[in-house]
């Protein structure tokens, strides 16, 4: 298949410029000045696709590096296949995803990896990779990390919180870092203080503070400021790259820059919900009749939503201007009110912890231009260039380069997103985290290794298009 995208003006992270893209196959071969002959030859006459995108956005395809697709997780499993999870990640201009494969104390690394490529092959809609979960570190475990850079798994999670289901030790933090810094692995951080958040929540849950709202009060911003210091020096002790997953908190931010500052290999990543959602808005919500005190449930995650009073939004936006925070994944991880969230009527603390963003988050980051908060170079960074950067995709993907993957969204500004239920919503969930939100854009066509799988308000992909991605090492080392 070959196929023009004319007119568009082509952003990059560093740019922008009006321009022709050529594609032929599966990947770009031509940015080329805006009407320009190839070799004399009228490019418009000659390819089987032209796709005219004057007044819009040609951007590289979206990377959403933090999903959890088909997780176990308290009790149940997050309700996104890999094929609806990456149909709806299609739909929203994101055509890369990096899912965590899992590994529990006591099994094998390459049994839990095993398990997901099995999960996931055949059935995505858009590239996939995997980072590894390392839920019990000990001989076994750290001996199967050597095996990882050959399955193009250069990254790896471990989790200060979640006592007795993926908690981690400082002791095993450490070896394990050791071993990553070995390897050329990143580190990745879930960093709370489990232990000091579980006596936390059992207070207010033995003091009747049962409702949605009081797992954002447990999970106090100090536990994730403290956590973030703790695997900073750990990192910095072992020399080892450090990635922090889902901040929220403006102290972790600033426990982030001033690692940066020194010189430390400390990145952190942000998510939709820590931009625009709250404690006193989401976790504290009573509006819908179905579940009055209970609606909060919907937005229950991990870290939680912050009080917007305390200023964690703004200063999340604010890292991701100065570069503090350097990427936003969604941390999708979906599941229903009915039988899934409901699990913790009564109990906040059996509540499954996640949200489902993966549909929208080319589009709320975008609403981030919109509102001036960062520049539409911005945006491409963010949501693609460094994530390719990060995770051993780049040159393949994030960019719209000769040699690079076709995998283009065509943006428009002058269009229109109603977020919600019925509207755009292509998640498996029976509700939507982000109903009612309005954004000034539009993905018009998305475009996956040359295949277009979104135009004309209609999907033409399919489960089993999606390509595993083997991945180098990280790219975005000082
Ligand atoms: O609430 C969340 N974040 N659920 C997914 C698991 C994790 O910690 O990333
Ligand atoms: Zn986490
Ligand atoms: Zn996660």
């Amino acid at each position: 298949m070959t196929i023009l995208i004319k007119g568009g003006t082509v952003v990059s992270s560093t740019g922008r410029t009006v321009a022709d893209v050529l594609v032929d196959g599966e990947s770009v071969v031509a940015v080329l000045a805006p009407g320009s002959t190839l070799l004399g030859h009228d490019l418009a006459a000659s390819v089987e696709t032209v796709i005219d995108a004057t007044g819009k956005y040609v951007i590289p395809g979206g990377i959403d590096a933090h999903t959890h697709m088909q997780l176990p997780f308290g009790g149940t499993e997050a309700s996104d296949t890999f094929e609806t999870g990456t149909i709806a990640a299609a739909w929203g201009g994101t055509t890369s995803i990096i899912d965590f494969a899992v590994q529990k104390a006591g099994e094998r690394v390459e049994d839990g990896l095993a398990a997901w490529h099995d999960k996931a092959r055949g059935n995505c809609a858009v590239d996939y990779g995997f980072h590894q979960i390392i839920g019990g570190v000990d001989e076994q475990s750290l001996k199967a990390m050597e095996t990882l850079v050959d399955e193009g798994i250069t990254s790896y999670k471990m989790f200060m919180a979640y006592p007795g289901v993926f908690y981690a030790t400082d002791d095993q933090i450490l070896r394990a870092m050791q071993k990553a810094r070995e390897l050329g692995l990143m580190t990745m951080m879930h960093a709370e203080n489990g232990p000091v958040i579980d006596v936390l929540a059992e207070q207010l849950y033995n003091a009747g503070k049962t409702t949605p709202y009081f797992h954002g009060i447990a999970r106090a911003w100090q536990m994730e400021e403290e956590a973030t210091h703790r695997a900073i020096m750990l990192a910095h002790l072992t020399d080892a790259p450090l990635y922090v997953v889902h901040v929220s908190a403006k102290q972790a931010v600033e426990q982030l820059a001033a690692a940066r500052d020194r010189g430390q290999n400390v990145f952190g990543e942000t998510c939709p919900q820590y931009l625009y959602l709250s404690l006193e808005e989401q976790l504290g919500a009573t509006g819908d009749p179905t579940w009055g005190d209970f609606e909060g449930a919907k937005w229950v995650c991990s870290t939680p939503l912050r009080s917007r009073a305390e200023g964690h939004q703004d200063a999340m936006w604010q890292g991701l201007r100065t570069n503090d925070l350097q990427m936003v994944s969604t941390d999708h991880c979906p599941f229903c009110m009915k039988d899934q969230k409901e699990l913790g009527r009564g109990d906040f603390r059996a509540i499954p912890n996640g949200i489902g963003s993966i549909e929208h988050r080319m589009d709320l980051l975008y609403q981030g231009v919109v509102t001036g908060q960062i520049s539409l170079e911005r945006w491409v960074e963010l949501t693609s260039t460094t994530p390719a950067r990060m995770f051993g995709l780049y040159g393949k993907k994030g960019v719209i380069a000769p040699g690079a993957d076709a995998d283009i969204v065509v943006y428009d500004p002058a269009g229109h997103t109603s977020i919600g239920v019925g509207k755009t919503h292509h998640m498996a969930m029976d509700h939507s985290a982000w109903e009612g939100y309005e954004i000034d854009g539009h993905v018009d066509v998305v475009i996956s290794r040359g295949s277009v799988l979104v135009s004309d308000g209609a999907f033409h992909g399919r489960a089993g298009h999606g390509q595993y991605l083997k991945r180098g090492l990280t790219q975005y080392l000082v």
